[in-house]
């Protein structure tokens, strides 16, 4: 079995999965977001903290397995960097422990894997990755083979919702909260412009979009929780809107015959609906991770971490550092 450690932002998870068949034997991930969730973001130290409290409980549970281990695979990049050292501090020291090598896995790719736990690999396809770190349009041919098409010039699609949802007190992450509060809102009640809409830059940008919000809210007294749902669905409008002008352009100009759509916020059953119909329309086979493997999980970085395995790709214990702002997946 590979062993893998997630631990680069606000959950901390451990993973078992037979290399063979890549049956996932062994998952749990304790997340922070109620630690968080006063902040309006992630603190941290707090969640290093609770990191340092959280992995060692997990892996205790998953002590029956550790003989069957053959390699330790840990997200090294990108992330928080104090949170990102809690996880590969735990791999180092089960590396020396279980005498068995390293792999450290780009959490993005990790993402990307998410698509195939307990399943062969089925690539290439063109991916769009939508997290609370990163939103990029992909082009993955293999595990070290991949290509960012486009990626956000400031903020990130999950971001942009933890803000917005922060700016109405609803309190973190937004994205799950805004999403629901939209359905009972009037998506055109507010005209939130569509960022990059006259631009044919191949990228994404929701700095703009968060203005906007802020400003209609900064001319409104008195929120009802009309209007609060009113704001919710009118911006995941434009959120969604955008992400789906950029990727048909992107369509338009590389001809994906697949597509798939993970990350955090791939969770999104708007956002699903609407890549589904244009897919369809298109005749673009779409899928997505399963809905409790979108979010932060141990489970994607051991089934990135099997490919990693099979093509030997170790990493020396002195060799292994943490790479906080590392977001090209390009090998
Ligand atoms: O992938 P993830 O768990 O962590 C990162 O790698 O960033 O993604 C978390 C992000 C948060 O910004 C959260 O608000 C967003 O995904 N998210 C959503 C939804 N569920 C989670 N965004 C929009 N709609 C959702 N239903
Ligand atoms: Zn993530």
């Amino acid at each position: 079995m590979i062993l893998a450690i997630e631990s680069s932002c606000d959950d901390s998870s451990i993973a078992l999965t037979r290399v063979e068949d890549y049956k996932l034997i062994f998952h749990k991930k304790i997340s922070q977001e109620f630690a968080h969730s006063e902040y309006g973001g992630v603190v941290p130290e707090l969640a290093s903290r609770l990191h340092a409290e959280a992995l060692p409980r997990i892996l205790e549970e998953a002590k029956e397995y550790l003989t069957y281990v053959r390699a330790v695979a840990v997200t090294n990049e990108p992330g928080l960097s104090v949170t990102l050292m809690e996880g590969v501090m735990m791999a180092k020291a089960l590396h020396l422990a279980l005498q068995v090598p390293l792999i450290g896995v780009n959490h993005l790719v990790g993402h990307i894997y998410s698509l195939f736990i307990e399943q062969e690999e089925q690539l290439p396809k063109m991916v769009l990755l939508v997290s609370g770190g990163h939103t990029m349009l992909l082009d993955v041919k293999a595990y070290n083979d991949m290509q960012v098409l486009a990626t956000t010039l400031d903020d990130s699609f999950g971001e942009s919702f933890d803000k917005v949802a922060k700016m109405m007190g609803l309190g973190y992450p937004g994205g799950p909260v805004i999403e629901k509060l939209a359905r009972e809102g009037d998506e055109n009640r507010f005209n939130f412009p569509v960022p990059l809409s006259k631009s044919d830059k191949l990228a994404f940008s929701y700095s703009g979009l968060k203005n906007a919000v802020r400003l209609a809210l900064s001319e409104m007294k008195n929120l009802s929780q009309q209007d609060i749902a009113d704001i919710a669905a009118s911006f995941q409008k434009a959120a969604i809107e955008h992400l789906l002008q950029k990727t048909k352009k992107a369509f338009d100009l590389y001809n994906p015959r697949e597509f798939a759509i993970v990350g955090g916020a791939s969770a999104n059953l708007r956002l699903r609906d609407e890549f589904t119909r244009e897919c369809e329309r298109r005749d673009i086979a779409i899928s997505f991770a399963p809905l409790e493997f979108c979010a932060d999980n141990a489970a994607m970085i051991a089934r990135a971490g099997i490919e990693a395995f099979k093509r030997g790709d170790f990493i020396a214990m002195e060799d292994l550092q943490v790479m906080p702002r590392s977001c090209l997946v390009a090998v």
